[in-house]
């Protein structure tokens, strides 16, 4: 059976991941749909359904939750066509005034698990198949106001760029996308929502958008995938200018 395996697919660019996958890959016989919130994974099924989605709960900072997905992934012949590697959180303030467990579960999700998923569904892909892991504008300079969140998304970008070049021979893709802000839960769950300048002035992305191009990127091979020519300038500028004073543009306030 072919598969499409979408993180963080209870809302947000998650779900978009969904919507754009039922619509448009018609070989596709069942999505997986991980998060943690099982009542919103299980109305997928009758948001979308076209496609046979089988809602699955898991909290990917857990460790068990990972053996639960390999589990889960011997149960019958499988063969995974699209990982997407979209669960993942942020949090606005200086690293000083952060909690700890805040900051840990961020780096375990946005890289534990997103490392974990990889490896655990790599054995089940085949030429053609390809993983998309989605990072962020944040991955391009760091971003003082969100320090660890910045160096999760450069770890995302960097794995996946190197993993594209070591997965050619295989013919397995991997593709980097680096959406600029979305009006999604993300800006809550973060603490932006009414707290941050630099945010409420950043131009918004669709995340229908990306979810569409950059699911067409990923299968055409492209490594990194940005989306608005604003954030793709911002990418050109971060390869030709120093980094140290960029980060006065970066600064999240
Ligand atoms: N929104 C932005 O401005 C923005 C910009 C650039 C990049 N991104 C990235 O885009 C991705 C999607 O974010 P979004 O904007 O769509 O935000 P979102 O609406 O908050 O979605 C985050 C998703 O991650 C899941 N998740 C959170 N903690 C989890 C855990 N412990 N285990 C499993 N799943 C977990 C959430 O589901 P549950 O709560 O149900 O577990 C949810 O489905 C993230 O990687 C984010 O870093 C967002």
């Amino acid at each position: 059976m072919k598969i499409a395996v979408v993180t963080g697919a209870s809302s947000g660019l998650g779900r978009e991941y969904v919507r754009q996958i039922a619509k448009g890959f018609p070989e596709i016989e069942e999505i997986w749909v991980i998060a943690r919130r099982l009542e919103r994974l299980e109305a997928l099924a009758v948001e979308f359904p076209q496609k046979k989605i089988r809602p699955i709960a898991l909290d990917l900072t857990a460790p068990e939750s990972f053996e639960a997905y390999r589990s889960l992934l011997l149960e019958e012949k499988l063969e995974v066509r699209i990982l997407v590697n979209n669960s993942g959180c942020g949090t606005f303030g200086d690293f000083i005034e952060a909690q700890t467990a805040s900051q840990v579960a961020m780096t375990q999700l946005n890289v534990t698990a997103l490392t974990a998923m990889a490896s655990l569904t790599l054995p089940y892909m085949r030429r053609g198949a390809f993983l998309v892991n989605i990072s962020s504008i944040a991955s391009f300079v760091p971003t003082p106001g969100m320090t660890v969140y910045c160096s999760t998304k450069a770890y995302v970008q960097s794995f996946s760029r190197s993993l594209a070049f070591e997965l050619k021979k295989e013919g397995i893709l991997a593709l980097a996308v680096c959406p600029g802000p979305m009006d999604t839960e993300f800006l809550d769950v973060a603490g932006i929502t009414g707290r941050s300048k630099t945010f409420t002035k950043l131009p918004r992305v669709d995340a229908a958008k990306v979810a569409e191009a950059s699911l067409r990127a990923a299968a055409k091979g492209k490594t990194v995938y940005t989306a608005r020519f604003i954030y793709k300038f911002y990418r050109v500028l971060a390869k030709i200018l120093p980094h140290r004073l960029l980060m006065h543009l970066s600064r999240i306030s």
